[in-house]
Order: C-alpha cells, then sequence, then structure tokens
C-alpha cells in the first residue's frame, strides 16, 4: 500500500477538478487527483466552447490562460432565429462583457499542461476509487493500473468526478434533495473544418426542430441539430445532418460550408441540481451536484464559479476560519438556480417540444416576438448569456 498525505483530495479530472488543483496550488495548498480514465479519454472530449466573463477571470487568476488570449474569439452579440425570422441581440452593446469562443478541449488541455508543469499528483487510469471517514478525516482507496494499492490521507475531499461520478452518491439520500428534468429530445453535434455560417452563435427554432451554429475558429465550426431520445449517431448519416441544419437555420442554411464530419455524437439534455453541494468534509463542484442543458452554453461556466468559490473556501479554511466551507453550499446554489432557470428558459424557448400543444407554439412564437420589441427583456437574455456577478 502506498500512502499519500494531502490537504485536498480531488476525485475527477476534468475541468472542475484540474482548475481547483491549479488555485489551490498557487495558495500553496496541496492536492492529489484521481480520475478514472485515461489522460487521452478526458482531451477527447468534444464540449462547448463559449466562455463567459467569470470563466475568463477565473482562468486568468489560475494562470492558464496565455493560449486563450492568443487565440480566443470575442463575440459582441448571440442570434435568436425563429422560423427564419432573425433577431441578434447586442450582448456587449446592452451589458460591456462580451462571451469569448474557446472550445473546453482546449481549457482542459490547459489545465493537464499547467498541472503537469508543477509537478501535480494525478492518478490516472482509476475507477475504483473507494471514500470512507467524509465527516471527519477524507480517505480515498484505491488500485493503480499495474494493481498497487493506494490510500490517500485528506484533510478535505473535493468531490469533481460529474453526474455519473460517486462522491454525489456518497451523501446518505436522506439528507440531499434531487431536482430533475429530462427533456424530450438531444442534441447531435458535429464537428467540421469549414468556417463558421454566421460570425455569432446561432440558436434556431425551425417547425422540424432546434439547430445551432457555433465555431471553434475562423476555420472550424461546430453545428447541432435537435434529435429524437432514442436516436443513435449511426440514425444520422452525415446528409440527414446536413440537410436538418440547413432546413431549420432558415436563409442562413443557404450559406453553410459543408464538408466530412471530424466529429459526431449525441448528447441527452437534462436540468439537474442536488441540493446540499456539501458533507462532512467533502465539497462538490461542477456537474457532480449539477447539470444545465448546453442551451446557453453554461455547464462549463457553472463548474468554474463553483471552483472559484470552492478555492477560496479552501483557502480561508487554510488560514483557519471555517466559514466559507460553512457558507460554500448555500453561496453556491444560489448562483447555480439562476443559471439553471436561464438553461431551462432559453431550451423551453427554443426547441420543438412534442408534447407542445398548438397554444404553447404560439407562447413561444409571442415570447420571441416580445424579446425582439423589448431592449429590457435582450437585456435580460444579454446578462445571463455573459454571465451573472460571481
Ligand atoms: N473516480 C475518478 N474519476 C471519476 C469518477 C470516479 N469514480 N467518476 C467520474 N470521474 C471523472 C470523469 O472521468 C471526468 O473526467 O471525473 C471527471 C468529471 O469531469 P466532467 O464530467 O467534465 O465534469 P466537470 O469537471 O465538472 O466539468 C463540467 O464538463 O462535462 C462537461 O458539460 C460539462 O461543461 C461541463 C463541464
Ligand atoms: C459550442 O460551441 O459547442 C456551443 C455553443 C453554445 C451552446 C452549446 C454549445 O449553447
Amino acid at each position: 500500500m502506498i500512502t499519500h498525505t494531502t490537504d485536498v483530495a480531488i476525485i475527477g479530472a476534468g475541468p472542475s477538478g484540474l482548475l481547483l488543483s491549479q488555485l489551490l496550488h498557487l495558495d500553496g495548498i496541496s492536492s492529489i487527483l484521481v480520475e478514472r480514465t485515461s489522460r487521452a479519454r478526458v482531451l477527447s472530449r468534444i464540449r462547448a466552447g463559449v466562455l463567459e466573463r467569470g470563466t475568463l477571470d477565473g482562468l486568468a487568476e489560475a494562470g492558464v490562460d496565455a493560449r486563450l488570449q492568443a487565440e480566443r474569439i470575442d463575440h459582441d452579440g448571440v442570434t435568436l432565429a425563429f422560423d427564419g425570422d432573425v433577431l441578434e441581440i447586442p450582448v456587449h452593446g446592452l451589458t460591456g462583457h462580451h462571451v469569448v469562443v474557446y472550445g473546453q478541449t482546449e481549457v482542459t488541455r490547459d489545465l493537464i499542461e499547467a498541472a503537469e508543469a508543477r509537478g501535480q499528483t494525478i492518478l490516472w487510469d482509476c475507477p475504483d476509487a473507494q471514500l470512507s471517514d467524509l465527516r471527519t478525516a477524507p480517505r480515498v482507496q484505491l488500485s493503480a493500473p499495474d494493481g498497487t494499492k493506494h490510500e490517500i490521507k485528506a484533510q478535505l475531499l473535493a468531490g469533481c468526478d460529474g453526474f455519473h461520478g460517486i462522491c454525489r452518491q456518497a451523501i446518505p439520500a436522506a439528507q440531499a434533495r434531487v431536482f430533475e428534468r429530462e427533456y424530450p429530445f438531444g442534441w447531435l453535434g458535429l464537428l467540421v473544418d469549414r468556417p463558421p455560417v454566421a460570425h455569432n452563435v446561432v440558436y434556431a427554432n425551425h417547425r422540424e426542430g432546434f439547430a445551432l451554429a457555433s465555431m471553434r475558429s475562423a476555420t472550424r465550426s461546430r453545428y447541432y441539430v435537435q434529435s429524437d431520445p432514442g436516436d443513435r449517431v449511426e440514425d444520422w448519416p452525415e446528409a440527414r445532418f446536413w440537410e436538418a441544419f440547413q432546413t431549420r437555420m432558415g436563409d442562413m442554411g443557404k450559406r453553410v460550408e459543408i464538408g466530412p464530419a471530424l466529429e459526431m455524437s449525441i448528447a441527452p439534455l437534462r436540468s439537474f441540481v442536488s441540493e446540499p453541494m456539501s458533507y462532512g468534509r467533502m465539497f462538490l463542484a461542477g456537474d457532480a451536484a449539477h447539470i444545465v442543458p448546453p442551451t446557453g452554453a453554461k455547464g462549463l461556466n457553472l463548474a468554474v464559479a463553483d471552483v472559484r468559490r470552492l478555492a477560496r473556501a479552501i483557502s480561508r479554511w487554510k488560514g483557519g476560519c471555517e466559514e466559507g466551507l460553512a457558507a460554500y453550499s448555500d453561496a453556491a446554489l444560489a448562483r447555480v438556480w439562476k443559471v439553471e432557470r436561464f438553461s431551462w428558459y432559453l431550451t423551453k424557448l427554443m426547441h420543438q417540444f412534442p408534447t407542445h400543444s398548438a397554444f404553447e407554439k404560439r407562447m413561444q412564437r409571442a415570447e420571441f416576438d416580445y424579446i425582439a420589441s423589448s431592449p429590457a427583456a435582450q437585456t435580460m437574455i444579454a446578462e445571463n448569456y455573459v454571465g451573472l456577478d460571481f
């Protein structure tokens, strides 16, 4: 048995765990990360690519934003389209802030490279972590790929292990409250080396279904179409994807440059929150505690907000003050619920629901027309899109 002693054991080396370990390191606080899968697998994940202002601040605080600053694409607007009518919301004009396009995969790569540069211990390929003593002095027991047994003795444990992790499950059911909404559709995403069809991110509600046009650079686009819950990627030959995408994007669809898919994947949509976000000396951050539908690109941004808050609370703990840790769950949840609301609102507005009556379809159209006519409504969307105060 190899025994490790550290201030904070972090379960999960996705964006949340990696950013937390980086911020703690800068404050002289030690951590060890335990990751179920491989470094390559973590870096193979294609996720969203829109960063809000708090995420830019968090990555700058962490000192990992050099490439981001060199490669960022600033957007000063976001476009909503509804059955061919197009509304560009001037988010920068309304809030004074931009959003930045920079792929989550690149954020994760920057964080992994920073961790390796500082000699951070990341135990990759360890799928069998067992947690104990969460209310006193957390222990993590695991087997390394070579079969060696490890034990981590920590003061605190950060659950950054995502929706399918073990940390949230370690909270006794009687002490947890779960709130969940599954949506009757998924998103089929496609990555292509062609210039993006629009200079902004475009969310389109069309009678045939939702579509989204985004990008990773001036030459690489990320497109999505709403798919049925049971759909698999095999059900969507590329020709079918392009036909649906071009139709749903209306006039913009006529300008789409089609090319071979570099990647196609389907993701289900759900809203999910588990309260509280702490149990004894364990603190949850990111997808381990909550999930938002990707409409509004809040997943990574919400995770970063949790991590920044948790890192500050742990720094105060290291200085002898427990107040930040005691307040963490309630403070994090206050912001989580506001972001859950915005993601749910935009999902409800921009998708075709199979259960919607003619009345509810009219309500969607009326909401879009109201937004188009109301600077106040556009400001609501803009301030949520660029990111709420931290
Ligand atoms: N032991 C160790 N690691 C685990 C375990 C486990 N039992 N279970 C899951 N993990 C790892 C996963 O392999 C993954 O690498 O935890 C990590 C969790 O990372 P994410 O799921 O990316 O969650 P998070 O870091 O909170 O980032 C949230 O990533 O998934 C997107 O949409 C999400 O944009 C959001 C962001
Ligand atoms: C993306 O660029 O992948 C993206 C953009 C906006 C979203 C979701 C995903 O709401």
